[in-house]
């Protein structure tokens, strides 16, 4: 297995160079559904990076059983300065891919989450992580998903192919990042279980935040029902994710 991109020296700096980018738009997308999620008892919280979401997430639920995982320790130490000392938010270093986030003791899970995380990974180390969520996850927990997305309109879409691959590469030059493209992560979600149930688009498409219910199994646990959601309905054939 490939070794988790490098975002140790982006840590101090990741906010800033977010802000110079984007201005509060990527913070904005992260922010979109917290009024939605914050009665989840307990949260699986992927990738947070210098966790100026999970500390709001925790400020708004402080009962909320929370852990926390990301690859880097710096982007960890950043975390614990920011996180109050008595919120329930236990941080794991480990490799998103290789964590059996199924033993954790806070599973099973009625909240995951994973904000511009997704993207670091191709389809098939995304089977792998949904995977390991779906034996975390209890039935008809809810996973939030930012991720960046190419827009449709025209001009909008050349823009949006230019900055996205313009990302990857600064990434993959400052973390060692592997992944060259966005990869479909909502076929490999309704593969695996999970049905869109709401999609909003910033910045005329080229951020998305959706919310992902895990399907409920029938009978013996074998079948999933996975029909297609209103969301997904609602989008045009193109667009369906
Ligand atoms: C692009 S940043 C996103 C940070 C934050 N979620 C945000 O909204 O900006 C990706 C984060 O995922 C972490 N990460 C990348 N690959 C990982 C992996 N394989 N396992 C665990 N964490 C990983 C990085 O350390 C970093 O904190």
């Amino acid at each position: 297995m490939n070794e988790p991109a490098r975002f140790d020296r982006l840590a101090r700096l990741y906010r800033w160079i977010e802000y110079f980018s984007f201005g509060s738009y990527l913070q904005q997308c992260r922010m979109l559904r917290i009024v939605e999620i914050v009665a989840s008892p307990r949260a699986l919280v992927y990738g947070d990076g210098d966790f100026r979401f999970l500390a709001e997430l925790v400020r708004r639920a402080p009962e909320m059983q929370v852990a926390a995982v990301d690859a880097s320790g710096e982007m960890l130490r950043q975390a614990a300065k920011r996180l109050s000392s008595d919120a329930h938010v236990r941080l794991e270093q480990a490799d998103a891919l290789a964590c059996e986030v199924g033993a954790f003791p806070e599973a099973p899970f009625d909240l995951v989450v994973s904000h511009f995380f997704l993207d670091c990974f191709d389809e098939a180390e995304l089977a792998v992580l949904a995977a390991h969520v779906n034996a975390a996850a209890g039935e008809g927990a809810v996973w939030v998903v930012s991720d960046f997305s190419i827009p449709r309109l025209p001009v909008a879409r050349q823009v949006g192919w230019l900055v996205v691959s313009g990302l990857y590469l600064a990434f993959r030059l400052l973390t060692g990042l592997r992944t060259r493209r966005l990869p479909d992560h909502g076929r490999v979600m309704r593969d695996s279980g999970w049905r869109l149930e709401d999609r909003r688009a910033l910045l005329l498409g080229l951020l998305v935040s959706e919310r992902w219910r895990r399907s409920y199994r029938m009978n013996d646990g074998e079948q999933h029902m996975n029909m297609p959601s209103n969301a997904e309905a609602r989008l045009p054939p193109s667009h369906r994710i």
